[in-house]
């Protein structure tokens, strides 16, 4: 019988897989049949993702996906591909009277622009195949207001707007794109953002989440479920994780 959740002879594209969801989505992708094109900023932490694959036609390039220049000669060497998973992004609290032009545009263009960016090129130059599956990850924090988050989830929500447009333009192709929205994930991002919130702060987060805190595998299946035919069916959505 068909198995719909493979990624048999599936090419994706994961960014920010030199780190926690987007490495272990990698791992994932890679263990249900999927081949890989691996970014992230980090040689090195991208290099131990890529080794921990398993065996396929993966490749990987580390770069700043906030550079123009870097980005188009990526973008020139990518083959067709069924997926993009967009995991790459930054988080921090920076309360309302605090921010200036140069803290939004360090959140907005990682975590808005670069998605946009990539994508439109990847439209451009006919390197995405018709059914592929894009996958945005956004968080519960748009939904869910905390104290200094307002550039983060703004970041996010504004994704989330961008990839129900996507969806619809997109959908004459079979092109499908859809967020995931994890409530908290146990990866590095957490841990940094723990570091600035007492250990108290985080246990009354946790005990505040349905199912508690997540592990970065939690999201990784719901992206391989995203990126496999078992979703053909779904696009333009928001898939929250971890309860609200
Ligand atoms: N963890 C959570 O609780 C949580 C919850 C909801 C949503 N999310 C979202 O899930 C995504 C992944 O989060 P995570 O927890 O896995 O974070 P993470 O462990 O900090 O990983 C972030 C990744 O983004 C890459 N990155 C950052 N800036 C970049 C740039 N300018 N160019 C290229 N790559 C860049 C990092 O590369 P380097 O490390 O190599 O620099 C790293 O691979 C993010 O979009 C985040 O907003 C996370």
């Amino acid at each position: 019988m068909e198995n719909s959740f493979s990624l048999q002879d599936k090419c994706i594209l994961v960014t920010g897989a030199s780190s926690g969801i987007g490495r272990e989505a990698a791992l994932s992708i890679s263990k249900a049949g999927g081949s890989l094109i691996l970014t992230g900023r980090d040689a090195m932490r991208l290099e131990q993702t890529y080794t921990s694959l398993s065996p396929g036609n993966h490749s990987c390039k580390a770069l700043d996906l906030t550079n123009a220049e870097e980005l188009e000669a990526f973008i020139d060497s990518l083959p067709e591909l069924d997926g993009i998973v967009l995991s790459a992004g930054i988080t921090g609290h920076l309360p309302a009277k605090y921010i200036g032009k140069d803290d939004y545009e360090s959140f907005f263009n990682i975590n808005y622009l670069a998605p946009v960016l990539l994508i439109s090129r990847i439209l451009k130059k006919k390197k995405l195949r018709n059914k592929a599956s894009i996958v945005f990850l956004s968080s519960i924090a748009t939904k869910y207001p905390y104290f200094g988050g307002a550039l983060y989830s703004s970041t996010k929500a504004a994704l989330e707007a961008y990839s129900r447009v996507l969806a619809l333009e997109l959908a004459p192709k079979g092109i499908r794109s859809n967020c995931i929205s994890p409530s908290f994930v146990k990866t590095p991002m957490v841990e940094g953002a723990a570091e600035t919130i007492s250990s108290e702060v985080m246990d009354k987060f946790e005990k505040m989440m349905p199912l508690g805190f997540g592990e970065p595998q939690d999201v990784a299946n719901a992206i391989v479920f995203m990126l496999s035919d078992a979703s053909r069916w779904v696009t333009g959505s928001n898939m929250v994780l971890g309860g609200n």
